[in-house]
Parts: structure tokens; sequence; C-alpha cells
């Protein structure tokens, strides 16, 4: 019996106005502000209350396996404080002037999940995470820039943001923060719950809790030139090279033996011609790399279950991806949490939709009639990359 029957989240579509985005079409958004300027939309999520209590954050901090920092500002010092941190760490801080950050919070909260799909008209490639803050009267993080975009979306409580587009983006020497050492206000608001402003990378802003206040910040990946290349050259490494070695039928004898040759130089240079970059190849690195868990996360393992256990509950709940995977396709080539899956053609549909969706419904798997692809989603679940839908 299918008892279930999960609604996948429909995915926007480029002249579609969104309330998110203050009624602009996301192709009105990517032409008009995207990368350029900010944007402040009064009730991007009407009555958005938030997705968690300031307690339920502060538990979050202290685990083992969830990234936190502390903020605190005293008598014109920052200071910086990273999680995981005792509970008793709690009460023993100021009443006002500090900020708790919690990265990720994707990873950990369905809710936060579903809320980071609302973004959806922006490749998941180049959405990073949900960080939320919580601050007490006066705290933040100081007057700063992030180096990619980002849409601070304001929950309980409410936040002044100052910006400012100043061009002198110097950072205050020998603090453990980013901070900038002038900041001048060009524009400012208080943000209420639902409120959201979205800001371009490098874009100077300040952010200051009115009251009790908590921010969720939807952040965006922007690998630095020296991490994509460093990210290529590992891809490389595995890749096969074949067995050959370096020869030299030709060798011939030199009074300097500390000297490498034009010779040797010459050779080398043409096995390293074996290295071709091309759209193909940069296409599976980027969904290789981008999909690939960043270190310090752990995948959950699920209890292990038989195919046909598997297969029975599939139909009656559909599956999602769990929460801290990522699955990114180039062409017909899918990438799970960095490493290529075998598809067969007939089912490339169904995974792209799992890819897009982040889930496959009870109704698509209902309808599945080889062994294969059940081998290959079973295989997947036991290793903690899918899981039914709730
Ligand atoms: C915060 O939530 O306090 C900081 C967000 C930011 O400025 O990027
Ligand atoms: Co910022």
């Amino acid at each position: 019996m299918k008892s279930a029957n999960p609604i996948p989240h429909s995915l926007p579509t480029a002249d579609q106005p969104l309330a998110l985005l203050g009624g602009l079409t996301p192709e009105q958004f990517l032409r008009d502000y995207w990368h350029k300027k900010p944007l402040l939309i009064r009730q991007a999520i009407p009555d958005f209350s938030g997705i968690l209590s300031p307690d339920e954050l502060a538990g979050l901090s202290c685990e083992e396996d969830v990234q936190s920092r502390l903020v605190i500002q005293q008598g014109g010092q920052w200071r910086l404080e990273h999680g995981p941190f005792a509970e008793s760490r709690f009460a023993k801080l100021p009443e006002r002037d500090w900020t708790l950050l919690v990265q990720s919070l994707n990873h950990h909260l369905p809710e936060a999940q579903q809320l980071m799909q609302q973004f959806s008209f922006l490749p998941y490639a180049r959405l990073d995470d949900l960080m939320v803050s919580y601050a007490p009267d006066g705290g933040g993080v100081g007057p700063h820039f992030d180096s990619y975009d980002v849409f601070l979306l304001q929950g309980m409580g409410q936040r002044r943001w100052r910006i400012s587009e100043q061009k002198d983006l110097s950072l205050v020497e020998g603090v453990p923060l980013k901070i900038l050492q002038h900041f001048e206000t060009q524009e400012e608001w208080v943000l209420q719950a639902g409120d959201m402003l979205y800001l371009p990378p490098h874009l100077a802003h300040w952010g200051i809790a009115v009251g009790d206040c908590m921010t969720y910040s939807i952040g965006f990946r922007a690998p630095s030139h020296q991490e994509l290349i460093h990210a290529m050259l590992s891809f490389l490494q595995d890749q096969e090279w074949g067995d050959e070695r370096y020869s030299d039928p030709d060798l011939i004898m030199s009074n300097q033996p500390a000297l490498i040759s034009n010779d040797m130089i010459g050779k080398v240079n043409s096995i390293l011609q074996k290295i071709k970059i091309t759209p193909e190849l940069v296409g599976s690195f980027l969904a290789s790399y981008l999909s690939e868990p960043k270190p310090h996360v752990v995948i959950d393992m699920p209890r292990k279950i038989s195919l046909q256990q598997f297969q029975q509950r599939a139909k009656q709940q559909g599956l999602r991806l769990t929460l801290k995977s990522q699955l990114l396709y180039v062409g017909d080539a899918f990438y799970l949490n960095g490493e290529q899956m075998a598809v067969e053609s007939d089912n490339i549909p169904m995974m792209r939709d799992l890819a897009n969706l982040q889930m496959l419904t009870n109704f698509q798997l209902c309808e599945i009639d080889t062994e294969l692809i059940w081998e290959m989603l079973h295989n997947i679940y036991l290793q903690g990359c899918i899981c039914f839908g709730d």
C-alpha cells in the first residue's frame, strides 16, 4: 500500500515571480542584483519565526560534529572561541555584545535543508550552507566583508544592518576576526522576522542585534583559484595515466652529473602533455570535487536492512538524499559525495530527479521495473547517502 506520498518541492522557473525575491523573477534577480548590488526584501518569508530556539542552537553548539563559534566583544576587544562548547560556558557569558554562530545547520535539521531548497533557483554547486547566529542586544561579528554572496534572513527578533560600498577594505591587524579598520555607513535598515537582505561578495556590512535576535545566513561556495587548481591536481592524481616509465636509451654522458639535462626536461615535458584539460575532464572534476563532503563531515550510517525490506519501505515512504549528502551530475555522469555512480541509461531521468529534487516519491519508486536500480539504491542507502522519506 502506498501509505505516504512525499510532495517534492517544486523547482521555480526563470520567469516565475518569487515572494522570496520580493516579487522578482530569478531571471531579473540574477540580471540586476546577483554579484552586483544589495537587495532588501521585506517579508521574503512572511511569518518566518525561525527553525530552532536559542536553547536548541546552544545545544547544537555543544555537539562534537557541529562547527560553532562564539564572538565576544568586551572593552573594545574582540574574542573568538571555537566549539564544541561545554553547556556551562553559556551561563558565564556577559549580558550583551556576544554572538553564537553555528555552521551548516542544513546537515543537522531537515527544516534547515527545506529552507535551503527555497534557493534552488541557484545551482546546488554554488550553495554552501545555512549558518545561524544568536545574539543578545548589541551582539554581532563586527564590520566586515565576505568573499561570497549571502542572503541574510531575519529569524526571531530584530537586527540593524548597515552596509557600505566603500573601497577601503583594510582589516584591523592582530584580531582573531576579519574586522574592517574603517566603516562608513551608507545605508541602514532594521530587519524584522521574515525580512531578508541579499549582499554581493566584498560588500562591507555590519549587523547589530536589537534585543535578542537570530539570523539565518544562506551562504555560497566560491572556491579560490588556488583551491580549484589544488583540487584539480589532486583529482588528476587519482586518474589512470598508464604504467610506462621514464626511459632514456639515447643517454649520453655528461661531465656535470648533477645537472638536469635539456634532454631529460624535453622527455618529461612530453610525458606531462598527457594531461589534457578538456571540458569533459573539468566537468568530471567539478562534479566530483563539489559533491565531496567537506573534511569535517561524517556521514551517519543507517541500520542495515535487506534489499527486500528496503524496497518495501521505499515503495511506501519514498526516498530522499540524507542531509549531509550531495548529488551532482554532468551530462549523464552522476557523482554522489565525490564518487562517480554507475547509472544505466534507462535510469538517468530518475537519477536527475533525485539530484534536482533531492528526493524520489513512492509513486516513482513503484514504477521501477529493473532489479539493478534497486540494488544500486539499496547500496547507496547502506552507505548513508539516501534515506526513507518522512
Ligand atoms: C551574523 O549572523 O551575525 C553574521 C552574518 C554576517 O554578517 O555574514
Ligand atoms: Co558577513
